[in-house]
């Protein structure tokens, strides 16, 4: 009944050991988004790279514009009009903003050997304009954070003008604002007829762009349907296959308010002012804020990461000086970084050795003998606490797909057994499913007595998780509430609070 112009049909692809696609078919009109979903490692990237030609089926076709398509490689399905933005980013971090978009497609002058520096200059400020990314073109992509180079993935994406734009969990990483931008580019391309697929774990989020939703499980597909038409409960239904009640699982609320980190004053130039506060003993502590507002640097400062400038720190009674992260680790603190790429996957080492990395003293005689059992009984524990999906624990890290790369990071910081967790925005990027399973664990973590502190951009997360809530802004906390009267309304008070 409608303009069908990009149809994929039966589409299976094995790798060794993982059926990651079985029999999948998918379809997208022009001017639609259409959002794909499933679990972590349930096929939704695959499909989306054998369409952009980074992978071949093994079974199955594609139709583009009425005819028969098939792409040897990337280079092919991009001249088709087809466009990828990849989950983990192809950016050149020793290369300006300016060269990664337009690397390999340099403006040219007439004569073709000189670059027309100022009209290629002129574009590219144009792109930044529209998806309002204030960075200067000149600057290095590995001085930009995670969300700035986020967007710089899609300028390139959106400077070659594709008919297909495939959108990898492109706001992961991004906060309010920019995803607010994202999309006003978004509905831009999709007037002008670009058909887009947008893969995301926010189906929150999607209710404001998607069109349409195909839901997979386990490789296969599930079904299609209108986003309007649906209720995010039934299309959780149908990605994890059960129902999974309150994601939000409750915990007995805590009673003793024994602190065990007590920070006055704290300071970092530029970066804290004068930061107070008190963690107890079981609880799980929010610290919510916009992007910028200085949570990621508090977090790292407590850990060790970068230096202070004033203010004191009282652990478990004793005032401390951390001086680095291991001086941090050895006195029971850790952190879970919200950029999980730089923290260093081995993606050629298996699944139990990344989740062991940093860990084997622990799991070691005094010798130095490294207790293996002790290792892979505790690596196959946490991979099914995770539920991580591998076919085995011997798997190179580099076969999962990305939000299980992720769930072995956390695993590995879990594994530490540290009295105090820093947990960087946790479940950025991971299913539904799993986010509940890292839930239950947190619950589980505070319950045998250890306190969290977690940083989530995702407000009914720290309201559905946390005891208390601590707002940032400009690097200074500027509200404090139980989570039993906070509300979504009066963080973003806080969190927008002008000085
Ligand atoms: N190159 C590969 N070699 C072996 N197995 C692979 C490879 N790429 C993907 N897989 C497996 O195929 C399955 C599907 O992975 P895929 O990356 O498509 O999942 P996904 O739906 O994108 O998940 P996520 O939400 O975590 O990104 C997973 O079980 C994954 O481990
Ligand atoms: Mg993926």
């Amino acid at each position: 009944m409608s303009e069908t112009f990009l149809q994929m049909s039966h589409i299976t692809k094995r790798f060794p050991g993982v059926l990651a696609l079985s029999n999948v078919s998918f379809n997208l009109r022009p001017g639609e988004v259409h959002a794909l979903l499933g679990e972590n490692g349930a096929g939704k990237s695959t499909l989306m790279k054998i369409l952009s030609g980074v992978y071949q089926p093994d079974e199955g076709e594609i139709t583009f514009e009425g005819n028969p398509v098939s792409f040897a490689d990337p280079l092919s399905a991009q001249r088709a009009g087809i466009t990828i933005i990849h989950q983990e980013f192809n950016l050149f971090p020793d290369l300006t903003v300016e060269e990664n978009i337009f690397i390999g497609r340099e403006f040219c002058k007439n004569n073709r050997w000189r670059l027309d520096d100022k009209s290629q200059r002129q574009a590219v400020v144009d792109i930044l304009k529209q998806l309002n990314l204030s960075v200067s073109p000149q600057t290095r992509v590995a001085d930009l954070t995670v969300a700035q180079q986020q967007m710089v993935e899609i300028a390139k994406a959106i400077s070659v003008n594709a008919k297909v734009l495939i959108m990898d969990e492109p706001t992961a990483a991004l906060t309010e604002s920019e995803i607010e931008s994202l999309f006003a580019v978004t509905r831009l391309l999709k007037a002008r007829g670009t058909g887009i697929v947008y893969i995301s774990h926010r189906l929150e989020e999607l209710a404001l762009i998607a069109d349409r939703a195909t839901v997979m499980r386990d490789g296969q597909y599930i079904a299609t349907v209108d986003y309007e038409l649906v209720q995010i409960s039934e299309l959780i239904a149908m990605m994890v296959g059960r129902d999974l009640g309150n994601i939000y699982p409750k915990r007995a609320p805590q009673t003793r308010r024994q602190p065990v980190l007590e920070v006055k004053g704290l300071q970092r130039k530029d970066v804290l002012h004068d930061i107070s506060f008190t963690l107890h003993r079981g609880e799980i502590l929010g610290l919510a804020g916009l992007m910028g507002a200085g949570r990621t640097e508090l977090g790292r400062a407590l850990f060790g990461a970068d230096p202070i400038d004033g203010g004191s720190v009282v652990l478990n009674g004793q005032p401390v000086v951390i001086k680095n992260v291991s001086d941090a680790i050895s006195r029971g603190i850790s952190y879970l970084t919200e950029d999980r790429k730089k923290e260093g996957l081995a993606l050629g080492l298996s699944v139990e050795a990344n989740i062991m990395l940093g860990n084997y003293p622990e799991f070691s005689t005094p010798l130095g003998n490294v207790n293996e059992k002790a290792c892979q009984q505790t690596s196959s524990e946490l991979v099914k606490t995770l539920r991580i999906k591998t076919p085995h624990l011997q798997q190179a890290a580099l076969n999962l797909s990305g939000g299980n790369q992720q769930k072995i990071i956390i695993a590995r910081w879990v594994c530490k057994d540290t009295d105090i967790l820093i947990f960087d925005e946790p479940t950025r990027g991971i299913d539904v499913g799993a986010k509940l399973e890292i839930y239950e664990l947190m619950n589980r973590l505070v319950a045998k007595g250890k306190s969290i502190i977690m940083i989530s951009s995702e407000l009914p997360e720290v309201l559905g998780m946390c005891d208390r809530i601590l707002v940032m802004r400009g690097g200074r906390i500027t509200g404090e509430m139980n989570a039993d009267t906070a509300t979504q309304e009066k963080i973003m008070q806080y969190a927008t609070l002008e000085d």
